[in-house]
Protein backbone atom coordinates (compact mmCIF):
# COMPACT_ATOMS: atom_id res chain seq x y z
CA UNK A 1 0.00 0.00 0.00
CA UNK A 2 0.90 3.26 -1.10
CA UNK A 3 1.85 5.58 2.06
CA UNK A 4 2.17 9.29 1.96
CA UNK A 5 3.58 12.17 4.86
CA UNK A 6 1.17 15.01 5.12
CA UNK A 7 2.58 17.47 7.38
CA UNK A 8 -0.39 19.10 8.97
CA UNK A 9 -0.24 23.32 9.98
CA UNK A 10 -4.31 23.43 11.83
CA UNK A 11 -3.27 27.03 12.87
CA UNK A 12 -5.76 29.15 14.64
CA UNK A 13 -9.71 29.59 14.22
CA UNK A 14 -11.15 27.43 12.47
CA UNK A 15 -8.14 25.75 11.64
CA UNK A 16 -8.73 22.76 13.44
CA UNK A 17 -11.75 21.71 13.11
CA UNK A 18 -11.66 22.20 8.67
CA UNK A 19 -8.24 20.48 8.59
CA UNK A 20 -10.03 17.65 10.91
CA UNK A 21 -12.49 17.35 8.16
CA UNK A 22 -10.15 17.21 5.43
CA UNK A 23 -8.47 14.41 8.02
CA UNK A 24 -11.29 12.52 7.62
CA UNK A 25 -12.22 12.39 4.11
CA UNK A 26 -8.48 11.92 3.40
CA UNK A 27 -9.01 8.67 5.46
CA UNK A 28 -12.24 7.44 4.21
CA UNK A 29 -11.01 7.99 0.70
CA UNK A 30 -7.14 6.16 1.15
CA UNK A 31 -9.22 3.37 2.44
CA UNK A 32 -11.63 2.76 -0.66
CA UNK A 33 -8.71 3.37 -3.02
CA UNK A 34 -5.48 1.75 -1.41
CA UNK A 35 -3.11 4.30 -0.64
CA UNK A 36 -2.66 5.30 3.76
CA UNK A 37 -1.55 8.74 5.32
CA UNK A 38 0.82 9.54 8.11
CA UNK A 39 -0.56 12.86 9.38
CA UNK A 40 2.01 14.81 11.57
CA UNK A 41 1.22 17.97 12.94
CA UNK A 42 3.06 21.25 13.14
CA UNK A 43 2.48 24.80 14.87
CA UNK A 44 2.06 27.71 12.85
CA UNK A 45 0.53 30.73 12.93
CA UNK A 46 -0.86 32.61 16.57
CA UNK A 47 -1.01 28.87 17.98
CA UNK A 48 2.67 28.53 17.51
CA UNK A 49 3.43 32.32 18.81
CA UNK A 50 1.46 31.02 21.86
CA UNK A 51 3.34 27.87 22.51
CA UNK A 52 6.71 29.24 21.50
CA UNK A 53 7.08 32.86 20.82
CA UNK A 54 7.04 32.64 17.26
CA UNK A 55 4.78 32.33 14.31
CA UNK A 56 7.11 30.02 12.25
CA UNK A 57 9.22 27.44 14.33
CA UNK A 58 12.33 26.18 12.91
CA UNK A 59 10.90 22.84 13.99
CA UNK A 60 7.62 23.25 11.19
CA UNK A 61 9.78 24.32 8.83
CA UNK A 62 12.00 20.75 8.51
CA UNK A 63 8.60 18.84 9.25
CA UNK A 64 7.16 20.58 5.99
CA UNK A 65 10.38 19.94 4.21
CA UNK A 66 10.49 16.15 5.02
CA UNK A 67 6.85 15.83 4.16
CA UNK A 68 5.43 14.52 0.66
CA UNK A 69 2.80 17.51 1.33
CA UNK A 70 1.08 19.75 3.58
CA UNK A 71 -2.75 20.87 4.58
CA UNK A 72 -2.92 23.93 6.27
CA UNK A 73 -6.15 25.36 7.77
CA UNK A 74 -5.64 28.81 8.17
CA UNK A 75 -3.75 31.35 10.56
CA UNK A 76 -4.40 34.32 12.36
CA UNK A 77 -7.09 36.53 14.59
CA UNK A 78 -7.44 39.04 16.90
CA UNK A 79 -5.76 38.09 19.81
CA UNK A 80 -2.63 38.59 17.89
CA UNK A 81 -3.46 41.76 15.77
CA UNK A 82 -1.63 43.75 18.10
CA UNK A 83 1.80 42.29 17.30
CA UNK A 84 4.30 44.33 15.14
CA UNK A 85 4.51 42.76 11.33
CA UNK A 86 6.99 40.60 11.67
CA UNK A 87 5.91 38.44 14.36
CA UNK A 88 2.49 38.34 13.10
CA UNK A 89 0.54 34.98 12.17
CA UNK A 90 0.20 35.70 8.55
CA UNK A 91 4.39 36.31 8.74
CA UNK A 92 4.32 32.52 8.93
CA UNK A 93 2.16 31.81 5.98
CA UNK A 94 4.77 34.07 3.86
CA UNK A 95 7.56 32.99 5.45
CA UNK A 96 6.46 28.59 4.72
CA UNK A 97 5.53 30.08 1.19
CA UNK A 98 8.89 31.35 0.66
CA UNK A 99 10.96 28.14 2.56
CA UNK A 100 9.05 25.63 0.26
CA UNK A 101 9.41 27.69 -2.83
CA UNK A 102 5.64 28.27 -3.26
CA UNK A 103 5.61 30.23 -6.17
CA UNK A 104 2.45 28.85 -7.57
CA UNK A 105 -0.83 29.51 -6.17
CA UNK A 106 -3.88 27.77 -8.21
CA UNK A 107 -7.13 29.09 -6.94
CA UNK A 108 -10.02 27.42 -8.78
CA UNK A 109 -13.28 29.18 -8.82
CA UNK A 110 -16.32 27.39 -10.40
CA UNK A 111 -19.73 27.87 -9.76
CA UNK A 112 -21.83 24.74 -8.29
CA UNK A 113 -25.14 24.34 -10.48
CA UNK A 114 -26.68 23.29 -7.05
CA UNK A 115 -25.17 26.12 -5.29
CA UNK A 116 -26.36 28.53 -8.15
CA UNK A 117 -29.17 30.84 -5.94
CA UNK A 118 -26.22 31.52 -3.56
CA UNK A 119 -24.25 33.59 -6.04
CA UNK A 120 -25.07 37.27 -5.52
CA UNK A 121 -25.05 37.73 -9.31
CA UNK A 122 -27.49 38.64 -11.40
CA UNK A 123 -29.44 35.57 -12.35
CA UNK A 124 -28.76 35.91 -16.25
CA UNK A 125 -25.22 36.24 -15.24
CA UNK A 126 -25.13 33.48 -12.61
CA UNK A 127 -27.03 31.32 -15.54
CA UNK A 128 -24.26 31.38 -17.72
CA UNK A 129 -22.01 29.90 -14.75
CA UNK A 130 -18.42 30.28 -14.92
CA UNK A 131 -15.33 28.27 -14.28
CA UNK A 132 -12.05 30.26 -13.75
CA UNK A 133 -7.78 29.20 -12.60
CA UNK A 134 -6.77 31.97 -10.75
CA UNK A 135 -2.99 31.69 -11.14
CA UNK A 136 -1.38 33.40 -8.28
CA UNK A 137 2.18 34.50 -8.13
CA UNK A 138 2.70 34.03 -4.47
CA UNK A 139 6.96 34.21 -3.27
CA UNK A 140 7.17 37.95 -4.88
CA UNK A 141 5.99 41.38 -5.78
CA UNK A 142 4.69 43.86 -2.63
CA UNK A 143 4.26 40.77 -0.26
CA UNK A 144 8.24 40.36 -0.66
CA UNK A 145 9.73 43.59 -1.52
CA UNK A 146 11.67 46.06 0.48
CA UNK A 147 9.78 47.58 3.28
CA UNK A 148 9.82 50.08 6.48
CA UNK A 149 9.29 53.21 8.20
CA UNK A 150 11.67 56.74 7.92
CA UNK A 151 10.93 60.14 8.76
CA UNK A 152 10.01 61.43 5.52
CA UNK A 153 9.41 64.75 4.59
CA UNK A 154 6.45 64.86 6.89
CA UNK A 155 7.26 62.69 8.90
CA UNK A 156 6.37 58.83 9.87
CA UNK A 157 6.02 56.96 6.64
CA UNK A 158 5.74 53.74 5.82
CA UNK A 159 6.43 52.22 2.36
CA UNK A 160 6.51 48.85 0.53
CA UNK A 161 7.83 48.03 -2.48
CA UNK A 162 6.67 46.08 -5.62
CA UNK A 163 9.55 43.90 -7.16
CA UNK A 164 9.98 41.29 -9.92
CA UNK A 165 12.26 39.87 -11.54
CA UNK A 166 11.90 38.31 -15.25
CA UNK A 167 13.02 34.79 -13.97
CA UNK A 168 10.08 35.33 -11.51
CA UNK A 169 7.26 36.19 -14.15
CA UNK A 170 8.66 34.06 -16.70
CA UNK A 171 8.18 30.89 -15.01
CA UNK A 172 4.34 32.10 -13.27
CA UNK A 173 3.30 33.26 -16.52
CA UNK A 174 4.26 29.37 -17.65
CA UNK A 175 2.67 27.67 -15.62
CA UNK A 176 -0.80 29.61 -16.92
CA UNK A 177 -0.25 28.40 -20.43
CA UNK A 178 0.44 24.74 -19.12
CA UNK A 179 -2.58 25.23 -17.27
CA UNK A 180 -5.07 26.63 -19.99
CA UNK A 181 -3.53 23.87 -22.24
CA UNK A 182 -5.14 21.26 -20.29
CA UNK A 183 -8.61 23.44 -19.85
CA UNK A 184 -10.17 25.95 -22.85
CA UNK A 185 -6.87 27.36 -23.70
CA UNK A 186 -7.10 30.92 -22.56
CA UNK A 187 -4.77 32.93 -20.70
CA UNK A 188 -5.91 36.27 -19.27
CA UNK A 189 -3.37 38.34 -18.08
CA UNK A 190 -3.93 40.89 -15.28
CA UNK A 191 -1.72 44.06 -14.03
CA UNK A 192 -1.57 47.60 -14.32
CA UNK A 193 0.59 48.26 -16.50
CA UNK A 194 -0.74 51.95 -17.64
CA UNK A 195 1.11 52.72 -13.98
CA UNK A 196 3.48 50.50 -12.61
CA UNK A 197 6.81 49.97 -14.35
CA UNK A 198 6.50 46.31 -13.00
CA UNK A 199 3.25 45.57 -14.82
CA UNK A 200 5.04 46.52 -18.02
CA UNK A 201 7.69 44.32 -17.81
CA UNK A 202 5.24 41.11 -16.73
CA UNK A 203 2.74 42.43 -19.64
CA UNK A 204 5.94 42.13 -22.06
CA UNK A 205 7.50 38.81 -20.63
CA UNK A 206 3.52 37.73 -21.13
CA UNK A 207 3.43 38.47 -24.80
CA UNK A 208 7.35 36.71 -25.49
CA UNK A 209 6.02 33.66 -23.67
CA UNK A 210 3.06 33.31 -25.35
CA UNK A 211 4.46 33.37 -29.07
CA UNK A 212 5.45 29.89 -27.64
CA UNK A 213 1.61 29.23 -27.40
CA UNK A 214 0.11 29.99 -30.57
CA UNK A 215 -2.51 27.82 -29.66
CA UNK A 216 -3.43 29.22 -26.60
CA UNK A 217 -5.57 32.57 -26.58
CA UNK A 218 -4.49 35.20 -24.89
CA UNK A 219 -6.05 38.84 -23.57
CA UNK A 220 -4.39 41.77 -20.79
CA UNK A 221 -6.53 43.19 -18.87
CA UNK A 222 -6.01 45.92 -16.47
CA UNK A 223 -7.12 45.09 -12.76
CA UNK A 224 -9.40 47.48 -11.94
CA UNK A 225 -11.25 46.45 -15.11
CA UNK A 226 -10.70 43.18 -14.20
CA UNK A 227 -12.59 43.30 -10.75
CA UNK A 228 -15.44 45.17 -12.74
CA UNK A 229 -15.65 42.15 -15.21
CA UNK A 230 -15.63 39.63 -12.62
CA UNK A 231 -19.30 40.41 -11.54
CA UNK A 232 -19.56 41.58 -15.18
CA UNK A 233 -19.35 38.35 -16.74
CA UNK A 234 -17.23 35.98 -15.20
CA UNK A 235 -18.02 33.25 -17.70
CA UNK A 236 -15.48 35.43 -20.46
CA UNK A 237 -12.35 34.05 -17.78
CA UNK A 238 -10.56 30.57 -18.14
CA UNK A 239 -6.91 30.96 -16.56
CA UNK A 240 -5.78 34.09 -14.79
CA UNK A 241 -2.47 34.61 -14.38
CA UNK A 242 -1.79 37.78 -12.16
CA UNK A 243 0.90 39.16 -9.43
CA UNK A 244 0.80 38.08 -5.81
CA UNK A 245 -1.50 41.24 -4.52
CA UNK A 246 -3.56 41.41 -7.19
CA UNK A 247 -4.45 37.87 -7.63
CA UNK A 248 -5.14 37.88 -3.41
CA UNK A 249 -7.76 40.75 -3.76
CA UNK A 250 -9.15 39.18 -7.51
CA UNK A 251 -9.21 35.28 -5.86
CA UNK A 252 -11.41 36.93 -2.84
CA UNK A 253 -13.82 38.73 -5.19
CA UNK A 254 -13.79 35.26 -7.13
CA UNK A 255 -14.33 33.17 -4.58
CA UNK A 256 -17.74 35.14 -3.81
CA UNK A 257 -19.16 34.64 -6.66
CA UNK A 258 -19.21 31.01 -6.32
CA UNK A 259 -21.66 31.49 -3.78
CA UNK A 260 -18.83 31.72 -0.40
CA UNK A 261 -15.29 31.64 0.05
CA UNK A 262 -15.77 28.89 2.44
CA UNK A 263 -15.98 26.76 -1.21
CA UNK A 264 -12.56 27.56 -2.62
CA UNK A 265 -9.42 25.20 -2.35
CA UNK A 266 -6.24 26.25 -3.20
CA UNK A 267 -2.90 24.53 -4.11
CA UNK A 268 0.81 25.81 -3.80
CA UNK A 269 3.17 24.48 -5.57
CA UNK A 270 7.04 24.72 -6.61
CA UNK A 271 8.99 23.09 -9.47
CA UNK A 272 8.46 19.73 -7.51
CA UNK A 273 4.56 19.85 -7.62
CA UNK A 274 4.41 18.66 -3.75
CA UNK A 275 3.49 21.53 -2.49
CA UNK A 276 1.28 23.27 0.13
CA UNK A 277 -2.55 22.71 0.41
CA UNK A 278 -5.02 25.39 1.79
CA UNK A 279 -8.67 26.68 1.53
CA UNK A 280 -8.29 30.60 0.37
CA UNK A 281 -10.36 31.85 3.63
CA UNK A 282 -9.23 32.99 6.74
CA UNK A 283 -9.29 31.96 10.43
CA UNK A 284 -12.77 33.42 10.62
CA UNK A 285 -12.20 33.62 14.40
CA UNK A 286 -16.18 34.71 14.66
CA UNK A 287 -17.62 31.20 14.57
CA UNK A 288 -14.03 29.48 15.84
CA UNK A 289 -14.56 26.34 18.11
CA UNK A 290 -18.54 26.34 17.50
CA UNK A 291 -18.67 23.65 14.63
CA UNK A 292 -20.04 25.65 12.40
CA UNK A 293 -17.67 26.52 9.27
CA UNK A 294 -17.73 25.22 6.08
CA UNK A 295 -15.14 22.21 5.50
CA UNK A 296 -15.79 22.33 1.89
CA UNK A 297 -12.66 24.36 0.96
CA UNK A 298 -11.06 22.46 3.20
CA UNK A 299 -11.84 18.89 1.78
CA UNK A 300 -11.22 20.12 -1.81
CA UNK A 301 -8.12 21.11 -0.67
CA UNK A 302 -7.27 17.68 -0.15
CA UNK A 303 -8.08 16.40 -3.23
CA UNK A 304 -6.32 19.34 -5.22
CA UNK A 305 -3.49 16.97 -3.11
CA UNK A 306 -4.59 13.80 -3.67
CA UNK A 307 -4.39 14.87 -7.72
CA UNK A 308 -1.30 17.61 -7.89
CA UNK A 309 0.53 15.70 -5.16
CA UNK A 310 0.40 12.15 -5.71
CA UNK A 311 -1.25 11.91 -8.87
CA UNK A 312 -4.27 9.46 -7.43
CA UNK A 313 -6.46 10.98 -9.90
CA UNK A 314 -9.36 8.51 -8.94
CA UNK A 315 -9.29 9.30 -5.33
CA UNK A 316 -9.05 13.01 -6.27
CA UNK A 317 -12.16 13.07 -8.31
CA UNK A 318 -14.24 10.66 -5.80
CA UNK A 319 -14.02 13.36 -3.65
CA UNK A 320 -15.21 16.05 -5.89
CA UNK A 321 -18.18 13.83 -7.09
CA UNK A 322 -19.22 13.25 -3.36
CA UNK A 323 -19.10 17.03 -2.23
CA UNK A 324 -21.45 17.53 -5.67
CA UNK A 325 -23.61 14.93 -5.00
CA UNK A 326 -24.28 16.45 -1.24
CA UNK A 327 -24.71 20.10 -2.42
CA UNK A 328 -26.83 18.74 -4.88
CA UNK A 329 -28.96 16.28 -2.71
CA UNK A 330 -29.23 19.99 -0.87
CA UNK A 331 -27.36 19.78 2.19
CA UNK A 332 -25.70 22.90 3.23
CA UNK A 333 -23.62 24.81 5.84
CA UNK A 334 -24.66 28.17 7.32
CA UNK A 335 -23.09 30.24 4.66
CA UNK A 336 -24.02 28.66 1.87
CA UNK A 337 -27.43 28.23 3.30
CA UNK A 338 -28.58 31.09 1.59
CA UNK A 339 -31.15 32.00 4.60
CA UNK A 340 -32.16 28.73 5.00
CA UNK A 341 -32.37 28.00 9.04
CA UNK A 342 -31.89 24.34 8.54
CA UNK A 343 -28.55 23.78 7.73
CA UNK A 344 -25.51 21.21 9.03
CA UNK A 345 -22.21 21.66 11.28
CA UNK A 346 -18.86 21.01 10.28
CA UNK A 347 -18.61 17.28 11.08
CA UNK A 348 -22.37 16.62 10.23
CA UNK A 349 -21.08 18.38 6.80
CA UNK A 350 -17.92 16.07 6.95
CA UNK A 351 -19.76 12.94 8.08
CA UNK A 352 -22.09 13.45 4.90
CA UNK A 353 -19.28 13.79 2.16
CA UNK A 354 -18.08 10.45 3.54
CA UNK A 355 -21.13 9.17 3.68
CA UNK A 356 -21.27 10.01 -0.30
CA UNK A 357 -17.65 8.43 -0.17
CA UNK A 358 -18.99 5.12 0.46
CA UNK A 359 -21.65 4.82 -2.10
CA UNK A 360 -24.51 5.14 0.56
CA UNK A 361 -27.20 7.65 -1.13
CA UNK A 362 -27.07 11.12 1.08
C1 LIG B 1 -4.38 34.40 1.36
C2 LIG B 1 -4.30 35.26 2.60
C3 LIG B 1 -2.85 35.58 2.86
C4 LIG B 1 -2.32 36.33 1.64
C5 LIG B 1 -2.57 36.38 4.14
C6 LIG B 1 -3.22 35.75 5.35
C7 LIG B 1 -1.11 36.60 4.36
O1 LIG B 1 -5.08 36.38 2.47
O2 LIG B 1 -3.79 33.31 1.35
O3 LIG B 1 -5.05 34.81 0.41
O4 LIG B 1 -2.52 37.54 1.53
O5 LIG B 1 -1.68 35.69 0.81
MN1 LIG C 1 -6.27 36.45 0.64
Amino acid sequence: MKTYKIGLLKGDGIGPEIVESAVRVLEAVGKKHGVSFVFTPYLIGGAAIDACGQPLPQETVEGCLASDSVLLGAVGGPKWDGLPGNIRPEKALLGIRAAMGLFTNLRPAKLYPALKNACPLREDIAAKGFDIMIVRELTGGIYFGDRGYRDGEYGEEAYDTERYSRMEIERIVRVAFETARKRRKKVTSIDKANVLETSRLWRKIFHEIAEQYPDVEIADMLVDNAAMQLVRDPSQFDVIVTSNMFGDILSDEASQITGSIGMLPSASLNDGKRGLYEPIHGSAPDIAGQNKANPIATVLSAAMMLLYAFDERAASDDIVTAVDKVLQAGYRTADIANGATMYLSTSEMTDKIIQSLSGEKV
